[in-house]
């Protein structure tokens, strides 16, 4: 009779894994902080089983590789139509049976396959307070221009639920920074970004603690 010795107990009961896919196009900085959150066991249940940038050559995968952690590039440009982008992007994101997808500094919009196919189990992080200062072309400085030309005295980042609008979905998330006056969009970037690392992981984790209970 072969028992399971006690050490081994704790993972069991962890189970199920909530995979995660997450999608970039630049930097990846938030990438890191979501792979650092898994590394010292503040994602909970959630586990990062797949990157994909929509650009070659982007530091984030660079992120992904030296983490050993499957990635891939799926760039629109290379599709003859945005569905057959959508398409392969649905395929990648069902073959490494994913169970959330999580933007993170992702440069295109969804196509309806994958937003039916994941529908409430899409998440996306924004640098500002939706739902002011989101759309279409809010992204980078631009969305800190808007809110210094606001004359906004706080802002932060939003984590919500990712539907077929820009920056549109529920908002699940939100933490909060002074705008300081004198601010350029620079500062105030540095200022949220640095919340951003806080606030997904943390948000991710939840989520998914969340979820799994839906989970078979
Ligand atoms: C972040 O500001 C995020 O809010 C937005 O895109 C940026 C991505 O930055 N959606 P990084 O690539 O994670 O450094």
């Amino acid at each position: 009779m072969y028992a399971l010795p006690k050490v081994v107990a704790p993972f069991v009961a962890r189970q199920p894994t909530v995979k995660i896919a997450v999608l970039v196009s630049g930097s990846g900085t938030n990438l890191e902080s979501i792979l650092e959150a898994e590394k010292s066991g503040r994602l909970g249940e959630a586990k990062v089983v797949l990157v994909i940038s929509s650009k070659a050559g982007v530091f984030a995968l660079e992120r992904a590789r030296q983490r050993g952690i499957p990635r891939q590039v799926i760039d629109p440009k290379s599709f003859p139509t945005m569905r057959s982008f959508d398409q392969d992007l649905l395929n990648a994101l069902q073959a490494a049976q994913t169970d959330v997808v999580c933007l993170a500094g992702f440069l295109r919009k969804l196509g309806p396959d994958v937003i039916r196919r994941f529908e409430g189990r899409i998440l996306n992080i924004h640098p500002a307070l939706l739902p002011k200062h989101g759309g279409a072309g809010m992204y980078g400085h631009f969305v800190h221009e808007a809110v210094i030309a606001a004359k906004e005295t706080v802002s932060g980042c939003s984590v919500h639920l990712v539907d077929d609008e820009f920056d549109h979905g529920a908002v699940i998330s939100q933490a909060q920074v002074p705008v300081l006056p004198h601010d350029s969009p620079q500062d105030l970037a540095v200022r949220v970004l640095e919340q951003e690392h806080i606030l997904y992981p943390k948000t991710i984790a939840d989520f998914c603690h969340k979820l799994k209970g839906v989970l078979k």
